[in-house]
């Protein structure tokens, strides 16, 4: 079975690295699924313990800034943002080297996406073994990633050597990823970076996803697959003051219901199950993967009214896992109860 590996078990992880098996690690987004990124053989596994569509590239996760000039450019541009935000929750799209990384890796694109985590484990754990690690989030496809070992071990027990165990992810989404292959330099995925902290580096950032939920353009290839799919329907529920209205229109569907909202909110419906996004924006991206998971756990429950946040910098990663989780259903007022 799946091991559970602690800091002092990080060389026994890294050769299992080396002989090619796959090894989840913690990252500060969100549990990566590892494979040396150099073994054709290895990468070809993360597809399928997964069970992730292999047209859809693999981030190279490494151990510092110095390990990506062995397989891509690295522009001035690039340098800043590494300088400025690795390690941290940023992922580079940069030009690759030509056949340098395996096509299991890039999809067959001539372009490769590079991540540095902000957790001391993984980049000992990277460095140890000598080899990028590639790292989709440790979940099977189409689930939510995971925040915690526990969630790694649900979904991949058994068809991986083990999971470095680091507690919780800080923040609970994945990473933002630039794209600095094309100009201006396009963010595929909103993350805890946001455009703000990236304008005074890269100049003004095509962000289609500025506004996400409202015109979203996807661009990341694997954004074109489903995602984040928990088994009921969740309903965002735009504002706080509507939570009212659609608890009564949840009693009209004739379905089993119940909340993911802050505690707030929560309280003014103690008789109804619910899941605690904490307090504000910051908590509730801590814990929306975890909540969502959490009603999967409740079969019973088949319908989740689950709470927006209004756009800032920090809501529009939120938003924009909570919108995809809810297939971008909306509580409207008068919504027919036949409406799904
Ligand atoms: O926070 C994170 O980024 C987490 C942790 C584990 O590091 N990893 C993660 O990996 O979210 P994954 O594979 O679930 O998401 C990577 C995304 C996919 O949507 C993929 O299509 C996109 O990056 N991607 C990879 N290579 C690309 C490329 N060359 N051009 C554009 N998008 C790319
Ligand atoms: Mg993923």
């Amino acid at each position: 079975m799946s091991k559970r590996y602690h800091e002092s078990d990080i060389p026994e992880a890294a050769a299992a690295l080396k002989r090619g098996e796959l090894v989840a690690f913690p990252t500060e987004t969100v549990y990566g699924l590892g494979a040396d990124a150099t073994n054709v053989n290895a990468v070809g596994k993360v597809y399928a313990a997964k069970g992730r569509p292999s047209d859809n590239p693999l981030i190279v996760t490494v151990a510092d800034a110095a390990m990506v000039g062995q397989y891509a450019t690295i522009t001035p541009t690039a340098a800043k943002l590494m300088a400025a935000f690795w390690p941290g929750p940023l992922t580079l799209i940069l030009n690759i080297l030509p056949r340098h990384l395996s096509m299991k890796v890039t999809g067959g694109l001539q372009t490769a996406a590079f991540r540095n985590p902000d957790n001391a484990l993984t980049r000992k754990l990277i460095a140890t073994a000598g080899v990028p690690i590639v790292g989709p989030s440790a979940n099977t496809s189409g689930k939510p990633s995971p925040t915690t070992a526990d969630h790694v071990l649900h979904d991949l027990s058994g068809k991986i050597a083990g999971v470095l165990d680091d507690g919780q992810t800080r923040v609970g989404v994945e990473s933002t990823i630039v794209d600095l292959t094309v100009t201006p330099p396009a963010i595929l995925r909103p993350g805890a970076i946001g455009p703000n902290e990236l304008e005074p580096i890269l100049g003004p950032v095509d962000s289609a996803v500025r506004h996400v939920g409202k015109n979203e353009a996807p661009k990341a290839p694997g954004m074109k697959y489903k995602h984040y799919a928990p088994s009921a329907q969740v309903v965002v529920v735009d504002d706080p003051s509507e939570f009212a209205a659609a608890v009564e229109w949840a009693k009209t569907t004739g379905q089993t219901y119940g909340i993911l909202a802050t505690d707030e909110i929560l309280a003014k419906f103690s008789d109804v199950p619910g899941y605690s996004l904490g307090r504000d924006i910051e908590s509730a991206t801590h814990a929306l993967f975890a909540g969502l998971r959490w009603f999967d756990l409740h079969p019973d429950v088949t319908l989740v009214l689950a709470q927006a946040f209004s756009d800032s910098e920090l809501s529009m990663a939120y938003m924009n896992r909570l919108l995809k989780s809810a297939g971008n259903m909306h509580f409207q007022p008068n919504m027919p109860t036949d409406s799904f």
